[in-house]
């Protein structure tokens, strides 16, 4: 029988190099395109060495109309799952334009091309960002969005909107988007990780950056919030986790399960976590000491943002399982493979 093929963009990245992994595993072929413009492509050489697979690899950028039509051409696949985007909160404040341009322009691309080319199914990498501050903890899907505070967060918000008009006004097109909490660790294998460039500006990367000497002190943002301990609580989902829950939402697609043509799932571990608590897992998980000192808070960040995850639980039959403390490990396992250290 024939495998469905997915196509991932971005698919050198973070999250679409574990996803490119989980989806091998379960049987699909995938092709992936990236444009290095935040990887590399022994990203690929770490996912072609953990699946046994020479898995095909295209250098596009997805904002190139011209060039994405050709993998449109050359591949066979009914579902995409797009990852390919700029992520960085301050950077999008200073460069608004670059964020819109990049997010936006390579999406509509991927949505009109799956139309014209008659392929039937996206999955949208969205982010509880469009969450901002809620009122009630945790999140459901009914959750309102709030108005964004960057330019990034309006991306995602905005590529949500498309996708569900796009759902809604032409047939055969359907579309799964996922708002992903925190996305923390790594591979087992230690092969793919996160590799931020420059100085680090989420968490995790931060830690074990501190950890392997390269930066010297980490900063925790606030302890004046109002919860248990003062930091900020997050709900940090396991990247491997995370890469399953795409898999599941491909084969609803595929299996024509879904309830309606657009559909919205958290995808986190329900868990709310402080950032002190991380900083001691880190330290216990892998037997070390951060150095780390309270500063004041950082601009924009909302007190806390954790998920109801019952509905991707039941609908998908999914569930974030490795325990913090393994991530935690594999997180610092990741690192030490990237600068040699034993
Ligand atoms: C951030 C983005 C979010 C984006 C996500 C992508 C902001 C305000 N939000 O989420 O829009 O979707 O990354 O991964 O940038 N912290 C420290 N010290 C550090 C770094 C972080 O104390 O050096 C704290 C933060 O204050 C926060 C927690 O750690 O409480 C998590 O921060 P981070 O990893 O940057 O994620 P978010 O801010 O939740």
């Amino acid at each position: 029988m024939k495998k469905e093929c997915v196509l991932v963009s971005g698919g050198a990245g973070y999250i679409g190099t574990h996803t490119t992994v989980e989806l091998i595993g379960a049987g699909y072929d995938v092709v992936i395109i990236d444009n290095f413009s935040n990887s590399e492509m022994k990203a690929v050489e770490g996912v072609r060495q953990i699946t046994g697979v020479e898995v095909p690899f295209e250098q596009v950028d997805t904002c190139d109309e011209a060039a994405l039509r050709r993998v449109f051409e050359k591949y066979d696949f009914n579902s995409v799952i797009h990852f390919a985007a700029y992520k960085a909160v301050g950077e999008s404040v200073a460069e608004p334009l670059k964020y819109y341009r990049n997010n936006l322009v390579s999406f509509m691309n991927i949505c009109a091309l799956m139309r014209e080319f008659g392929r039937r199914n996206i999955l949208f990498s969205s982010s509880a960002t469009v969450y901002g501050e809620a009122e009630v903890l945790p999140v459901t899907e009914q959750t309102p969005r709030k108005p964004a505070t960057s330019p990034y967060g309006n991306t995602k918000q905005m590529a949500e909107d498309i996708l569900r008009d796009c759902c809604a006004a032409y047939d055969g097109i359907r579309g799964i988007a996922l708002r992903y909490f925190n996305p923390i660790g790594a591979h087992p294998s230690a092969l793919i990780g996160e590799l931020p460039r420059g100085v680090p500006q989420n968490l995790v990367p931060y830690i074990t950056q501190t950890a392997a000497g390269i930066r010297e002190c980490l900063s925790i943002f606030g302890n004046d919030y109002d919860t248990p301990d003062g930091t900020c609580l997050r709900d940090y989902i396991d990247v491997v986790d995370l890469a399953k829950a795409h898999v599941a939402a491909v084969g609803r697609m595929t299996r024509e399960a879904m309830k309606s043509d657009y559909e919205i799932f958290n995808i986190g571990t329900g868990r709310p976590v402080s950032v002190l608590e991380l900083v001691e897992g880190f330290e216990k998980a892998n037997s070390l000491k951060l150095n780390y000192k309270i500063v004041d808070r950082r601009a924009g960040d909302v007190p806390a943002v954790w998920a109801d995850t019952s509905l991707a639980n039941e609908e998908l039959g999914w569930s974030a399982d490795r325990p913090l403390e393994e991530t935690l490990r594999t997180s610092w396992q990741w690192e030490k493979h990237v600068r040699g250290i034993e």
